[in-house]
């Protein structure tokens, strides 16, 4: 059974090594985490997982690594100078700031219905309510006030402000300059690397209708409320694709995505079940967006939330940043000179005259996968002694630690030494981590590797070294299966086949 709490799973992952608060020895800094030693194998295997998927098994399909810092212009250009923004109120009582649909999702039932009431909205479209309450920043604020809604912090009713929207993109400064111009944006989201970068891909690729650019990369938000764990950070990471098609095909490539990213997810251990398609309402779209399908996972304690957004962008940024370099005098005017190449245009595979494309993007983010697939994987079981062990049924690919070698006497040279030995063959290999692991206790080591997900435990015993009981088990190992428990009795000279089968 997957972990019924966010609560196991945090405390898992501290436990365990896999996420850390960051910059916790000061005190912590909110949403920002660092992924510990376990926690950067298994977000790199996720990754290592998408990109195989995605990139090596796709024939239409370029990789970019992009900057993360970007010229203040990209992000007015494509948008998200004026619009990347949540709406904020403060509650004047105690000067605590929240982002005004998670004030109120958190809020009792009656209340939200006396606000949907006082503002003339249907409490059922939380929506449409939202937006209401954004375009009528005076009336929310008293709709607040006479609705009793109450600070979370301080659990009284708060004296309300008017809502304000609040712009999420991280400002930087750009080298020792200190004009108003020297500015960047750390980015929100790695697609707009991809769009500045598909004049170069194009041109360094000839790449035609449809292709793809995919890239992984750190994206930052500055979340008026970052919470639950790594489901809201301020600094993400995404797995995105751009998926650039004639425009009139799009919505075919649409379902296409959505029927890829779904089975994607199937083979992390994310099954269908568990994951909703939202077709998102109109006005919910982002402002690039036709239509965006999100994918919504059932976390524990949080309940269905978005995991991934498949959008139909349209032409919007490819569009805009042509309208915008023509604007700011970088190409030749679009209109009088259809056949520039700084335009960020591709000829029409069948009447080779150029084309702004239209865009699907599938866009994942990785901590929100980490949480999904750590907690369909956590599982709590009772075994026929009656103990409960807690173990991690990852698929095997996303392991941290795909095979532990144990001694079962740590202190008798005969078999550490060969232990040492069956390591470092398994080690060769190029299965990812392999440990030595001579903590002494073999239950205990068992509990632990169950606990992070290692898919094999290999013990080196008397037996093996022709120093037990039965001479026929003399160079052989015993492999303990996580999840069946199972332990088989393995040559060693045939080890690191069996494991490698196994792995695939
Ligand atoms: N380029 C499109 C885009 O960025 P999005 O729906 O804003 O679309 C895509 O984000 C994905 O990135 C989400 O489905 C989610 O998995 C992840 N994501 C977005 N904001 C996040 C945050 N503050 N913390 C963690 N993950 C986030």
């Amino acid at each position: 059974m997957p972990a019924t709490s966010m609560e196991e799973l945090v405390s898992l992952c501290k436990r365990r090594g896999f996420i850390f608060q960051g910059s916790e020895i000061y005190g912590g800094l909110q949403g920002f985490y660092d992924y510990g030693p376990l926690g950067v194998e298994l977000k790199n295997n996720i990754k290592a997982a998408w990109w195989r998927s995605n990139v090596y098994e796709r024939d239409d399909m370029e990789g970019l690594d992009a900057s993360i810092i970007m010229h203040r212009m990209v992000l007015r250009h494509s948008g998200h100078e004026a619009t990347f923004s949540d709406p904020m109120i403060d509650n004047k009582k105690n000067n605590k700031r929240y982002r005004l649909d998670h004030l109120l999702k958190d809020q009792k039932a009656d209340v939200q219905a006396k606000v949907a009431e006082i503002m003339g909205e249907d409490a059922d479209n939380f929506a449409a309510l939202v937006a209401a309450l954004n375009a009528k920043p005076a009336q929310a604020s008293a709709a607040f006030k006479d609705a009793g809604v109450r600070d979370p912090f301080s659990g009284e009713v708060g004296d309300w402000t008017d809502p304000k929207p609040f712009n999420m993109m991280f400002k930087t400064t750009i080298g020792p300059v200190a004009d108003d111009e020297s500015y960047g944006y750390l980015r929100p989201e790695t697609a707009q690397g991809i769009f500045t970068n598909f004049k170069n891909v194009v041109d360094s690729t000839s790449r035609r209708l449809p292709f793809g650019i995919a890239q992984i990369g750190k994206a930052f938000r500055n979340e008026i409320t970052p919470r639950n764990f790594i489901f809201r950070v301020r600094e993400l990471e995404q797995m995105e694709i751009e998926f650039f098609v004639v425009p009139g095909t799009d919505e075919e490539w649409h379902e296409h995505w959505l029927e890829k990213r779904l089975k994607w997810w199937e083979d992390q251990g994310v099954p269908r079940s568990k994951i909703e398609i939202l077709d998102v309402p109109k006005e919910d779209l982002a402002h690039y967006s036709k239509r965006t399908y999100d994918l919504m996972y059932d976390y524990p304690t949080l309940g269905h939330e978005e995991i991934e957004g498949i959008a139909n962008r349209s032409d919007y940024d490819l569009g805009s940043h042509t309208k915008s370099q023509s604007e700011l005098g970088l190409v030749a005017k679009v209109e009088e000179n259809a056949d520039s190449i700084a335009k960020l245009t591709i000829p029409h595979p069948e009447t080779n005259k150029p084309v702004v494309p239209f865009v699907i993007e599938p866009s994942a983010g990785v901590d929100r996968a980490m949480l999904a697939v750590l907690s369909e994987a956590f599982t709590k079981e009772t075994l026929d002694n009656g103990n409960e062990r807690i173990v991690l049924k990852l698929r095997p690919h996303l392991a941290p630690i795909k095979v532990a070698v144990i001694p079962l006497a740590r202190n008798k040279d005969e078999i550490t030494s060969v232990a040492k030995k069956i390591k470092a063959e398994l080690q060769g290999l190029g299965l990812g981590r392999v440990l030595y692991e001579d903590s002494g206790n073999i239950g205990k080591a068992y509990r632990r590797h169950d606990e992070v997900g290692t898919p094999f435990c290999v013990t080196v015993d008397f037996d093996t070294v022709g120093k037990g009981e039965d001479a026929a088990l003399t160079d052989t190992v015993t492999v303990r299966d996580r999840d069946t428990l199972a332990q088989e009795r393995v040559k060693i000279s045939e080890l690191a086949g069996w494991i490698q089968a196994k792995l695939r």
